[in-house]
């Protein structure tokens, strides 16, 4: 049953640039979905119109079969939480732990509560030691790890993130990506990420809309979005980079390799099967 759904969108700017093009798409609740298109691709656009930031024309967005037309401003927001591209356009409060708090104090709970989920959010994304500290102190990478941690504090049914881990170094990276994925996983949050960044999403998503100037042009599995260069061709993205290896040893070095492995484990797993055992006696883990 589809929980998240936009039918027919289309959206154009004041100065004429059709952003987005007829897009349809139909997310399950406890998905972990990823919009993947190129820079100008329609991502934020499209996630700006699902938050009804931007009004689709023509088109509806529509969260458990109730269109967010209908939606008034604190019944949405107590669905969807959304991370904008830039902390610029989202932190506002003076300090890091005020910032957290507005969310979940203005959705009404007491102070306690609030308390409570701003620890539980800075814990999730590793600030619990920047909480007193002035925004404008902060790195870039912390305060897009802010901005995460107050919509967490919301505890949205649906979590809508723009280029989450752009700017973020490769720790920082993967381990929102866990966090979400826990959250995925554990709490049933259904997932939906921004991104042009293909290395690390084989590992969390469970569907992938791909995005052309605006344009859906392919929904899949990480597996049926990375099958070969080929199908990345024309919408200016890459395969991840061990399945590019694969592929390489594949066409040019005629390794016997069939479906690309996405992830370094499942590459490493191909990989020891092609050795023979009693060279380097090895078995995958
Ligand atoms: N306020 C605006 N006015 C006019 N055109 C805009 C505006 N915002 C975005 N666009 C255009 O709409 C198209 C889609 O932009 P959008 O920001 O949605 O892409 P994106 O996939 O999020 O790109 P990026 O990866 O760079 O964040 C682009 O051609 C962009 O130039
Ligand atoms: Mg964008």
């Amino acid at each position: 049953m589809a929980y998240l759904m936009t039918k027919n969108l289309s959206y154009r700017y004041e100065d004429g640039t059709k952003a987005l093009d007829d897009v349809s798409i139909s997310i399950e609740k406890g998905e972990f979905v990823g919009f993947l298109a190129s820079n100008g691709g329609g991502k934020t656009t499209l996630l700006k119109t699902i938050v009804g930031l931007l009004k689709p024309k023509p088109g509806s967005v529509s969260i458990d079969n109730r269109p967010i037309s209908e939606m008034g401003r604190p019944e949405l927001s107590s669905k969807i939480g959304f991370v904008l591209q830039n902390p610029n356009d989202q932190l506002f409060a003076p300090t890091v732990e005020e910032d957290v708090a507005f969310g979940p104090r203005n959705q009404g709970l007491d102070e306690d509560e609030v308390v409570s989920r701003v620890q539980e959010a800075l814990d999730l994304v590793d600030l619990q030691s920047c909480a007193k500290k002035p925004i404008h102190r902060l790195s870039f990478g912390q305060q897009k790890r802010v901005c995460i941690a107050g919509v967490l504090a919301m505890k949205p049914e649906i979590l809508l993130l723009d280029e989450p881990t752009a700017g973020l170094d490769p720790k920082s990276e993967s381990n929102i990506l866990h966090v979400l994925g826990r959250l995925n996983k554990e709490q049933g949050i259904t997932v939906v990420i921004a991104t042009h960044m293909v290395d690390l999403m084989p590992l969390f998503l469970d569907r992938i809309y791909v995005l052309k100037e605006g344009r859906l042009v392919m929904n899949g599995t990480p597996k049926e979005t990375f099958a070969s260069t080929h199908t990345m061709e024309g919408v200016d993205l890459r395969l991840p980079y061990i399945a590019r290896l694969i592929e390489e040893l594949k066409q040019k070095d005629s390794m016997p390799f069939g479906e690309l492995p996405l992830t370094v484990k499942d590459a490493r797993i191909k990989l020891i099967a092609l050795i023979p055992k009693e060279v380097f006696k090895l078995e995958p883990k």
